[in-house]
C-alpha cells in the first residue's frame, strides 16, 4: 500500500506473544503461523528483527541455488529468501510453492546485499531470510496472471473477481473507497447530520430510469421497486424534523450501462431543512474539497459556477470538462444570409450554426478530416463542415459558396490564425450544441489537450426545470419532479413551462457529473403545479405520490439536498477509467455478474410462489 492511500495497516501491530501461547503470535515451530508483521511495512530499520509473515506467493524465482519468493499481503510485497544450506527443511517446502499458495514464513529481516536493492518497492532495501515455512493453503494455477490483469478480458477478471481483487491496484482502490466513506461520515457527523437508513423494498422513485421490480409473495400481482434514490424518504425525514440527514445509500437503476454507470451504485445522499440553495452548495463543496484533500488535491473554495445555458453554448454539455479550452462559439448570425444554403436554412428555421477552432489543427490529414465528417452523425449532428485557415483564404469543401466578406467576418469573429482548423455544425440548437460538445471532447483527446493532474470542479446552475422529450412527446423533469422552480419563475409553469428555471445545481469534476441536487417543493400547491406541468394528472399524482403530497400538508419545512455519486468520486480520485474498478463486485456492461451467474433463471416453483406463473399444486 503506498503512503498516499494506505498508511500503516495498524498503528499498533499485533504484538508478538510468548512463543507457544495458543492464539498469540509466536516465532517458534511450524504450528506458530500467526502474523507478527505485515509484509509491505518492513523497512531497513527492521533489520535484525524476527518476524512471522502471512500471505500469498506473488512470484517465485529460483536463482543461484536459492529460492526467492515475493510474499504479498494487504500491505504490500516483501522478498523472502530460502537457503538450502542454513534451512534445508524450509527450502524443501519452498520448492513446492506455486503462485498464490498461502503461506506463513518465519524469518529474520536483513539488508539486501549491496546492488540487490529494489528502489521500486517500499520494502526494496530488505529481505526476509526464511527459516520456517508453512503452507496454509495451496492454489490451482490462476486463470490469469495477476500482474497482467489489466490486459485480461474483463469478463474473466470478473468471473474470478476474488483473484482480481488480490491485485495491489484493486486493494488500493477499495482501501481508498473505505477511507473516503469514513471521511464522509466524519465530515457530516461533525456538522450535526444523522445517518438514517431508508428502505430497499419500496415504491418507484422517479429519477428518470427504469425500476428494478421485486414481486411480492404476500400480495399477489404487486411489486416493490428497488429505490432509484432515497429521494422521497429523505424528504419525509425532513417533514419528520430530523433536519440534517445523510446516508451512503445504494441505489438501483435499470438503465443502459457505461463506464460510469452501474445498475446498482452508491450515493452520498444528503438532505437539510431550513436551507436555501447556497447552504447546500456550500456544504457540498466543502465535503468534496475535504474528500479531495484525502488524495492531496487542494481546491480553492468557493467553486466557480456556470449556468446551464452557458455550459451548453460554450462546452456543448451540461457537464463541461474545464481542464482545457477549445470553446464553442455561436456563428448563427454570420451565416443567416450565407450563400451556403444548408447553414442559412438552419438559421431560418430557428436553428443555430456553431463553430469550434482547433489551433494548429490544419495538420490533420485528409483522412482525419473525413473521419470527423463520418463521426458527426454519431454525435447527433446532421453534418460537419471543416475549414483550414491558410494565410490568405479558408480551404474547405464549402469555400465556393462563401462570399469574401463572409470569410473575413468568420476569421474575425473566431480570431482565426493561419494553420487553424475550424469545424462547423448547423441544426436545432440542443442537438447541435451536444454534437459540438462531443466533437470538442474528441479533439481534446486526439490532440492530447487534457493536462494530466488537473482537477476542475464547477457547479452548473440554473437548469431548466423541464425539458421536451421528443420520443415520448411530453415534458419531463430535467432532474426529478420534486425539484422546486425558481420562485420568480413559478407563474411560467402554466404558460411557458420550458422557460422555468429550476432551483437545482450539479457538481461536475473533470467533465464527470459528480452530484446533483435541488431545493424541493415544500408546499403541496407548488408540487401539484409541477406535476400538472409534467402532464401528471391529479389522480396519477395521488396514486403515485399521494403519501408525499399528504406529508407536505403536515408542516413540511423548506428543505433541499444533494447526492454525490460515490463510485464516480472514488473512480476519479483513484485515477481509474471505470467505476467497475472501484466496486468490489460490479456488473458487466450487460448487467451480469460472471462470478455468481446473476441474473439467473429461477425454478417454476419460485415463480409460482411469487404469482408470476400459476402456482403448481404440490402433488
Ligand atoms: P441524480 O440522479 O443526479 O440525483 O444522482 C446523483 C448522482 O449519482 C450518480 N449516479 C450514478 N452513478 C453510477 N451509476 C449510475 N447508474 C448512476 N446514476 C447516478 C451521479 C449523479 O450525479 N435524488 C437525486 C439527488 C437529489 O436531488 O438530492 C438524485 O438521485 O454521480
Amino acid at each position: 500500500m503506498d503512503g498516499k492511500t494506505g498508511g500503516r495497516i495498524m498503528e499498533q501491530q499485533e504484538q508478538p506473544g510468548q512463543p507457544g501461547q495458543p492464539g498469540r503470535p509466536g516465532l517458534q515451530g511450524q504450528g506458530e503461523w500467526r502474523r507478527s508483521a505485515w509484509c509491505g511495512e518492513l523497512r531497513a530499520s527492521d533489520a535484525g528483527r524476527e518476524v512471522v509473515l502471512n500471505g500469498w506467493v506473488a512470484h517465485r524465482r529460483d536463482h543461484g541455488g536459492l529460492i526467492f519468493i515475493d510474499l504479498r499481503d494487504r500491505s504490500g510485497l516483501v522478498q523472502v529468501v530460502f537457503n538450502p544450506q542454513t534451512d534445508p527443511e524450509a527450502f524443501r517446502t519452498a520448492e513446492t510453492l506455486r503462485l498464490e499458495y498461502v503461506v506463513s514464513v518465519a524469518g529474520q529481516v536483513r539488508h539486501r546485499s549491496p546492488g540487490m536493492e529494489n528502489p521500486k518497492l517500499p520494502t526494496g532495501e530488505i529481505e526476509v531470510a526464511g527459516h520456517t515455512l508453512t503452507v496454509l493453503s495451496t492454489s490451482k494455477t490462476p486463470p490469469f496472471v495477476l500482474d497482467r490483469a489489466p490486459s485480461v478480458d474483463e469478463n474473466l477478471r470478473l468471473r474470478y473477481r476474488y483473484l482480481d481483487l488480490r491485485r495491489p491496484e484493486m486493494q488500493r482502490n477499495l482501501v481508498l473507497r473505505h477511507r473516503l466513506a469514513q471521511k464522509t461520515r466524519e465530515f457530516l457527523n461533525a456538522r450535526g447530520f444523522l445517518e438514517i437508513e431508508t428502505p430497499m423494498l419500496t415504491r418507484s422513485t422517479p429519477e428518470g430510469a427504469r425500476d428494478f421490480l421485486v414481486p411480492s409473495r404476500l400480495s399477489p400481482g404487486t411489486f416493490y421497486a428497488l429505490p432509484q434514490s432515497p429521494q422521497l424518504f429523505k424528504q419525509l425525514l425532513m417533514v419528520s424534523g430530523f433536519e440534517r440527514y445523510y446516508q451512503i445509500a445504494r441505489c438501483f437503476r435499470d438503465e443502459d450501462l457505461r463506464a460510469d454507470r452501474q445498475p446498482e451504485f452508491t450515493q452520498i445522499d444528503i438532505e437539510m431543512s431550513f436551507v436555501e440553495r447556497e447552504d447546500v452548495m456550500q456544504l457540498g463543496e466543502e465535503l468534496i474539497a475535504t474528500l479531495l484533500g484525502e488524495v492531496n488535491v487542494r481546491v480553492e473554495l468557493p467553486l466557480r459556477r456556470i449556468t446551464y445555458g452557458e455550459a451548453m453554448l460554450r462546452y456543448g454539455s451540461d457537464k463541461p470538462d474545464l481542464r482545457f479550452g477549445l470553446e464553442i462559439q455561436d456563428v448563427s448570425q454570420l451565416f443567416a444570409t450565407s450563400g451556403f444554403q444548408v447553414f442559412a436554412r438552419a438559421v431560418a428555421s430557428g436553428g443555430v450554426v456553431r463553430a469550434l477552432v482547433l489551433p494548429g489543427g490544419s495538420d490533420l490529414s485528409r483522412r482525419e478530416l473525413d473521419q470527423l465528417v463520418e463521426l458527426a452523425p454519431r454525435w447527433g449532428a446532421r453534418g460537419l463542415v471543416w475549414m483550414l485557415a491558410e494565410a490568405e483564404e479558408l480551404r474547405s469543401p464549402i469555400a465556393k459558396y462563401l462570399g469574401a466578406g463572409e470569410e473575413a467576418a468568420l476569421r474575425k469573429q473566431l480570431s482565426v490564425q493561419p494553420g487553424d482548423l475550424i469545424c462547423l455544425m448547423a441544426g436545432p440548437e440542443k442537438e447541435t450544441a451536444i454534437a459540438m460538445g462531443r466533437l470538442r471532447l474528441f479533439l481534446a483527446e486526439k490532440k492530447n489537450l487534457i493536462p494530466p493532474g488537473r482537477w476542475e470542479l464547477v457547479w452548473v446552475v440554473d437548469f431548466p426545470l423541464l425539458e421536451w422529450n421528443e420520443e415520448e412527446r411530453r415534458l419531463e423533469a430535467v432532474h426529478h419532479p420534486f425539484t422546486s422552480p425558481r420562485q420568480e419563475d413559478v407563474d411560467l409553469l402554466a404558460t411557458e413551462p420550458l422557460r422555468v428555471r429550476a432551483n437545482a445545481y450539479d457538481l461536475v469534476l473533470n467533465g464527470v457529473e459528480l452530484g446533483g441536487g435541488s431545493i424541493r417543493n415544500h408546499r403541496r400547491e407548488v408540487q401539484e403545479r409541477v406535476f400538472e406541468a409534467l402532464g401528471i394528472s391529479p389522480e396519477e399524482a395521488r396514486a403515485k405520490f399521494g403519501f408525499l403530497l399528504e406529508a407536505l400538508e403536515y408542516g413540511a419545512p423548506p428543505h433541499g439536498g444533494i447526492a454525490f455519486g460515490f463510485d464516480r468520486l472514488v473512480m476519479l480520485l483513484a485515477g481509474e477509467e471505470t467505476i467497475r474498478d472501484v466496486i468490489a463486485f460490479p456488473k458487466t456492461q450487460s448487467g451480469a455478474d460472471p462470478l455468481t451467474g446473476a441474473p439467473a433463471a429461477v425454478s417454476a416453483a419460485q415463480l409460482g410462489e411469487l404469482h408470476i406463473i400459476p402456482e403448481v399444486p404440490v402433488a
